[in-house]
């Protein structure tokens, strides 16, 4: 790639965002405040969705604190977003957690509650909101254990139903008013990973470049795999669902 090209690819990065409303839940983990950093060098207005009660300050590259709107909120309680969601453009759901090794009934119940039913809850209410001008956008971060291991049943298995879901509901969802995007990602440090491989700026950074290529799978492992497995994936899943389910 060029210089010319670079410059011309971070120029449609920075103006898809300017002046748009983004919300990100998960906001204070690892990714969340990456996403926050790169969505705030490209000039949106930042909501961070919080499930903890602690103030979220996010320093930009700078070490500047980047102005945003702090939220709480718990998941089950998806709804009382509703009237914040309406004034957002783009909705980044995020939030996630690994109950590892535990296989527990409670961690049974964690797991599917977090990462995938109220991943699912949010897409609904964000489908649901009356149209804005400019088309909507939710981006909901999965995983690569949609189709990989992660050694972590649960997490595996709740990654899956929410992508699986996706997949069902996006043939009814997906549309002029509302464009969908799923993130796969490899493992990236943070909390809920700390021998990941790769950095949460990096694969904020990489999501941010895919978006201003406008792909709705948006891809960033070093799996090579992943890269070939996913699409098909996704393809299969579609035609099935289309085939044996009805609007
Ligand atoms: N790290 C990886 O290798 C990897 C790979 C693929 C995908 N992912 C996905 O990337 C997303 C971000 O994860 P991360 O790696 O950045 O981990 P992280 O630093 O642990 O961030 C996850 C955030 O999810 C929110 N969360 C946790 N429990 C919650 C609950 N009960 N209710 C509502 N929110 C809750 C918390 O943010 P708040 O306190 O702000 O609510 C938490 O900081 C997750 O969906 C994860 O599954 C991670």
């Amino acid at each position: 790639m060029t210089h010319a090209d670079g410059n011309a690819q971070l120029r449609m990065r920075l103006e898809r965002f300017q002046g748009r409303t983004v919300a990100v839940t998960g906001a204070s983990g690892s990714l969340g405040q990456a996403l926050l950093r790169q969505l705030h060098r490209c000039g949106a207005q930042l909501i961070a969705l919080t499930s903890s009660s602690n103030a979220l300050t996010v320093l930009s590259a700078e070490g500047q604190p980047i102005p945003l709107e702090q939220v709480r909120w718990r998941c089950g309680e998806e709804q009382d977003l509703q009237p914040l969601l309406s004034r957002c453009d783009v909705l980044v759901v995020n939030h996630g957690l690994n109950s590892h090794g535990d296989r527990s009934p409670a961690a049974v119940e964690r797991s599917l509650e977090i990462n995938a039913l109220s991943s699912w809850r949010l897409l609904e209410l964000f489908a649901s909101l009356e149209p804005r001008e400019q088309q909507r956008e939710i981006w909901i971060n999965t995983s690569e254990a949609e189709i990989q291991a992660a050694v972590s049943p649960l997490y595996e298995i709740s990654k899956r139903l929410v992508g699986q879901l996706l997949s069902l509901r996006s043939l009814d969802l997906a549309g002029p008013q509302l464009r969908i995007r799923r993130l796969v990602l490899g493992p990236f440090r943070s909390a809920l990973n700390p021998i990941g491989l790769m950095s949460a700026d990096f694969v904020a950074g990489e999501i941010l470049r895919q978006v201003s290529w406008n792909c709705g799978l948006v891809i960033v492992t070093p799996n090579p795999l992943t890269y070939l497995l996913m699409p098909i994936s996704t393809l299969s899943r579609w035609l099935y669902f289309r085939a044996v389910s009805r609007p």
